[in-house]
């Protein structure tokens, strides 16, 4: 007997069959990951599982302790045992910490909520996982990490057999993900099913019992985790063998593109505390500049410190093409030429109402059509570039953008800013969430546009994905750059010491 069972599942959306007769299994105490490229079908089989799409929307069957469960709302399937932590973070950002873990569900007294009980169980419940977080505060005023980790502590307050997780690390520090780990550790000795989704394969073959492979609204297979090697799950996720994700750079470099000097970028919490201090560097057409740090050494304040969308204080001194530049606002940037593709694409990127067309169109809308006339025609052709060069998997260019699974709606911020065709492209975390297949395709965009000339700069967690597609790296550490290196020099060995203050 298995504590849950999926079977034969089939989820129809109008024009896409996002699931087409996935069976899934998962015992008590396992720990088992569900992989596959984006638009696979992850999230969908999860939110089939957690009532978000209520019974008789779906065909197929939910068992668990072999009997069928009918959910008609994710609090039927929160009561069966069921916790799902969903991919984009579903906190109230007005609400406290402690309010948000009990949600519908607050300790109440003839009908008034108990708070001081409530902040006590919130307390009681984060000591248990030693998180160091006052249930207090406000959900907006904690970074991605710590939310997420309150995301955890909620659906643990509702004492789940069944834990899903749907890309949960993708905003956490190193030492953040081990506290995670630790506690999925813990909950597995007690019994506690888990489902993970993750991009992240060592992540996955880490921490997992078995791996199951989704393609296309198929299962490809389930195995042992110990009986796969990360080259037969990519294979058996992609359809294909991928070689090596890197392309081969043989950028041409041109003139200076863009040149800082004394950038200092301000805490916004603390009006004092410089986050970069005094960072000076510059990029060439046709250079592939990495900017590399551990989290929270300010590498996207120093890109929002530049483009003029950091909210806090900033100074600094800005030439593009050699001529001194004033940016005092996004829109300055965009007209010297500068792209940014940010790392919140929900907070900054995405309008989730608004179809793919739309939102590609909305930066791009007066190089494309003109100052005041959109041409949708024109607009439509141009949007169907990104389209096919970033292998975006929707029916079309009219596809609402919040209909896209996660990955493919980061494709279309960076489709949207491609279609301008900027000077000078920022990326941060540009492949955050996306599945090995389509960071190859990003990777050889990214090295086709610095041979046209673009100058690009690379945030990215990702140590091999700074290396492999830089030219030159520079390090941050706490605001200040403790490195500088030549694509020939920058081993990661050498990145991470200077990353860690260490050189
Ligand atoms: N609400 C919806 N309306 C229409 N189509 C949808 C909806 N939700 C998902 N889809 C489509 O179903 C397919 C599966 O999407 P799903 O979000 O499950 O992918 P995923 O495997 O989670 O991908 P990712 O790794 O990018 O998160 C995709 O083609 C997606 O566009
Ligand atoms: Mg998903």
């Amino acid at each position: 007997m298995s504590l849950l069972e999926m079977k034969d599942i089939v989820k129809e959306f109008p024009g896409v069959r996002a699931l087409d007769g996935v069976s899934f299994t998962l015992e008590a105490g396992e720990f088992h990951s569900l992989v596959g490229e984006n638009g696979a079908g992850k999230s969908t089989l999860m939110k089939v599982l957690s009532g978000v799409y209520p019974v008789g929307t779906y065909e197929g069957d939910i068992l668990i302790d072999d009997t069928v469960r009918t959910f008609r709302t994710i609090r039927e399937s929160e009561n069966a045992g069921v916790s799902i932590i969903f991919q984009e973070l579903s906190l109230v950002k007005e609400l406290t910490v402690g309010e948000n873990i009990f949600l519908g569900q607050a300790p109440a007294k003839f009908g008034v909520i108990d708070w001081s009980r409530l902040y006590h169980e919130a307390t009681v419940l984060l000591q248990d996982l030693h998180l160091d977080i006052d249930p207090r505060v406000l959900v907006g005023n904690l970074g991605i990490g710590q939310q997420q980790l309150v995301e955890i502590a909620k659906a643990l307050s509702k004492n789940a057999r069944i834990l899903v997780l749907d890309e949960p690390t993708a905003a956490l520090t190193e030492s953040e993900v081990e506290t995670l780990f630790g506690i999925l550790r813990k909950l597995k000795e007690r019994g506690v099913g888990m489902i993970y989704i993750s991009h992240k394969l060592d992540e996955v073959f880490k921490m997992s019992d078995r791996i199951t492979v989704l393609r296309d609204g198929k299962t490809v297979g389930t195995q042992a985790a110990a009986d796969m090697t990360r080259d037969q799950v990519i294979a058996a996720m992609v359809g294909r063998e991928v070689g090596d994700i890197f392309p081969k750079p043989d950028h041409k470099f041109g003139d200076t593109a863009l040149e800082i000097s004394g950038l200092d970028v301000y805490s916004i919490d603390v009006p004092d505390k410089k986050l970069v201090d005094n960072v000076g560097f510059s990029v060439r057409r046709g250079e592939v500049l990495g900017i590399a740090g551990l989290m929270g050494a300010g590498r996207s304040e120093l890109l929002s410190g530049i483009f003029a969308s950091w909210q806090g204080r900033y100074s600094r001194k800005i030439t593009v093409g050699g001529t001194p530049a004033t940016i005092s606002s996004p829109a300055d940037a965009i007209s010297h030429g500068i792209g940014f593709v940010t790392e919140d694409r929900k907070r900054f990127g995405l309008i989730l109402e608004q179809t793919i067309l739309d939102n590609m169109t909305l930066a791009g809308l007066q190089k494309i059509s003109g100052r005041f006339v959109t041409d949708r025609m024109r607009e439509t052709i141009a949007a169907n570039g990104p389209m096919k060069s970033l292998r975006i998997k929707a029916n079309s260019t009219m596809t609402i953008a919040g209909t896209l699974s996660g990955g493919n709606q980061q494709k279309v911020v960076l489709g949207k800013w491609l279609l301008i065709n900027p000077k000078i492209l920022f990326l941060d975390e540009p492949t955050r969430g996306i599945d090995v297949g389509a960071k190859q395709e990003i990777y050889a965009e990214i090295n086709r546009l610095a041979k046209e000339g673009m100058a690009i700069v690379l945030v990215s967690s990702e140590l091999p994905e700074v290396l492999g597609l830089s030219d030159r790296v520079i390090v941050l550490h706490e605001g200040h750059i403790t490195g500088e290196f030549t694509r020939s020099e920058a081993t990661p060995e050498k990145v991470m010491a200077a990353a860690t203050g260490n050189q």
